[in-house]
């Protein structure tokens, strides 16, 4: 018995030592890493005088500001994004690293931050990763500049040499903003989620030299905020997780899962083996060629809303991003759904607060979700190869007001239908690039960021 006991502790203390020792350098089987929703209390855009409900129609009201600009007559226009932001994420730029907030966008590729060179004041101390909205190019030994004869300057729309053969580049959006800026390169390093490590004395890291990344010198317009840092995670060359991909043994893959809004907690998003979904249940559907090579494009093949299944009259590519709120469908494809859910739900129907949202009833007070559940129905959508997910009526529908809760799906009237992240929350989603496929497995996520592990004691 003694002898077991000890055999126990001996284990447990190698154990132990191995984890202490491998944490520091790199992450074997990936990273994680807060994904932080833009009106959470851990953003810089935090309200703390919007209310829940306040929150769902302020995010709904951004997906109408969304703007899918692919290209532009007057040759100016290069990188397209959606213009909506919902999620950010820290990550370290430059040696001493710098740590900067950026926006997480799915639909675009380029990773830029706003940069300055030697005016920053005083540099940080020694150790410390300050917090920064702008990384100064002087502070680090690890920045290079991209030569414009280099496959990666021409991988960045809208780039040209400089004087000196650099490339830089000048991008302008949907919403008249503009950026100019240099590529560049950068030593980027990413901490693993406290917690991510049990036993690690210090946050394991995955360090990647040589990143391309853009390094605004100019921009115009738009929220400054939104425009100072940017990682483009979009399915294009110049992407982070193809860069990650290329530098790493991790792959091109991510996955997120997003904590629904009703709830006070942290969304993940993984990379490496920790981006396979593996859940129970999971399914998965191929990616396919879309206009934009920054989206991921899945094919939408049915909607059913109870027994009724609804088959889209015409080919429907739908567009996986965490940038927009709401689901945006066809037309025609929307009207059918909205004509079998009116049959479906008992309710009094009820003037819409916001434009895009087109079918809202009356629940008589603010609700929680299992009296939804029975007040709503769910929608099951199909994918391409057969892969098909249910959407739970608080994934289909929102509480916009107290008391009125409204279907979450509009038309998209540019012709590019995207899965919003209403819809994909208490979803993990994994995107793969190597594998050329989506997978989608229902799950808690409010549970998924890992909180820091209680201390060991011996
Ligand atoms: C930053 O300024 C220094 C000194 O003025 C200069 O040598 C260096 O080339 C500049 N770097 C960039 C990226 O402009
Ligand atoms: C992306 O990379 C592939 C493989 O390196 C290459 O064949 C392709 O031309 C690249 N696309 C762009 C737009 O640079
Ligand atoms: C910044 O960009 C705007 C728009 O392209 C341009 O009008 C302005 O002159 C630029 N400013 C500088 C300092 O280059
Ligand atoms: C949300 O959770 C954080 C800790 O995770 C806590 O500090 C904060 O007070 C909570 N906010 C609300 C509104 O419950």
């Amino acid at each position: 018995m003694a002898g077991t006991t000890w055999r126990a502790l001996l284990l447990l203390g190698v154990v132990l030592t191995a984890q202490l020792c491998g944490c520091t350098a790199y992450v074997g089987d990936g990273f994680s890493a807060e994904f932080i929703h833009r009106d959470s209390a851990k953003s810089p855009l935090h309200d703390p005088s919007l209310t829940p409900h306040g929150r769902v129609l302020a995010a709904v009201r951004r997906s109408a500001a969304r703007s899918y600009t692919v290209g532009d007559p007057t040759g100016g226009v290069a990188e397209i994004r959606s213009s909506p932001y919902e999620y950010l994420m820290y990550v370290n730029i430059g040696t001493p690293r710098t740590r900067m907030l950026a926006i997480v966008n799915t639909g675009s590729n380029l990773v830029s931050f706003k940069c300055i060179n030697g005016t920053s004041g005083p540099p940080p101390a020694a150790g410390a990763a300050p917090l920064s909205y702008v990384f100064d190019t002087s502070s680090s030994s690890s920045y290079g500049l991209v030569a414009c004869r280099l496959p990666s300057c021409h991988a960045v729309q809208g780039t040209s040499c400089d004087a000196n053969s650099i490339c830089q580049y000048h991008l302008s959006y949907g919403d008249g903003s503009t950026r100019d800026g240099i590529l560049s390169t950068e030593t980027f390093t990413f901490d693993d989620a406290p917690g991510g490590c049990v036993g690690c004395r210090e946050r394991p890291q995955l360090q990647v030299t040589r990143v391309n990344f853009g390094c605004d010198t100019n921009t115009t317009g738009g929220n400054p905020f939104l425009l100072a840092g940017n990682v483009g995670l979009g399915a294009g060359n110049i992407s982070l997780i193809n860069q990650i991909g290329g530098a790493t043994s991790l792959g091109r893959r991510f996955s997120y899962c997003l904590a629904p809004f009703s709830v006070n907690a942290s969304s993940i998003i993984n990379f490496g083996a920790r981006a396979a979904v593996t859940e129970p249940g999971a399914v998965t559907t191929p990616l396919i060629p879309s206009a934009v090579d920054a989206f991921y494009t899945i094919l939408l093949t049915s909607v059913k809303i109870g027994n009724k299944a609804i088959v889209p009259a015409k080919r429907s590519p739908v567009v996986v991003d965490s940038g927009t709120a709401l689901t945006f469908l066809d037309k025609a494809l929307l009207d059918a759904i909205v004509e079998e859910l009116t049959k479906s739900i008992k309710l009094q129907r009820k003037q819409s607060p916001e434009k895009l949202l087109d079918l809202c009833y009356e629940v008589g007070g603010t609700i929680q979700d299992w009296v939804l559940e029975k007040l709503f129905p769910e929608v099951t959508l199909g994918f391409g190869g057969g892969a098909v997910i249910t959407l739970k009526a608080k994934n289909a529908f929102v509480q916009a007001q107290p008391g009125t809760v409204c279907l979450a799906m509009s038309a998209a009237t540019d012709n590019v239908a995207v899965i919003g992240n209403i819809a994909q929350q208490n979803f993990h989603v994994g995107f793969d690039l190597d594998k050329g496929s989506i997978t989608f497995a229902a799950a808690d996520c409010a549970s998924s960021y890992p909180s820091p592990p209680a201390p060991v004691s011996l």
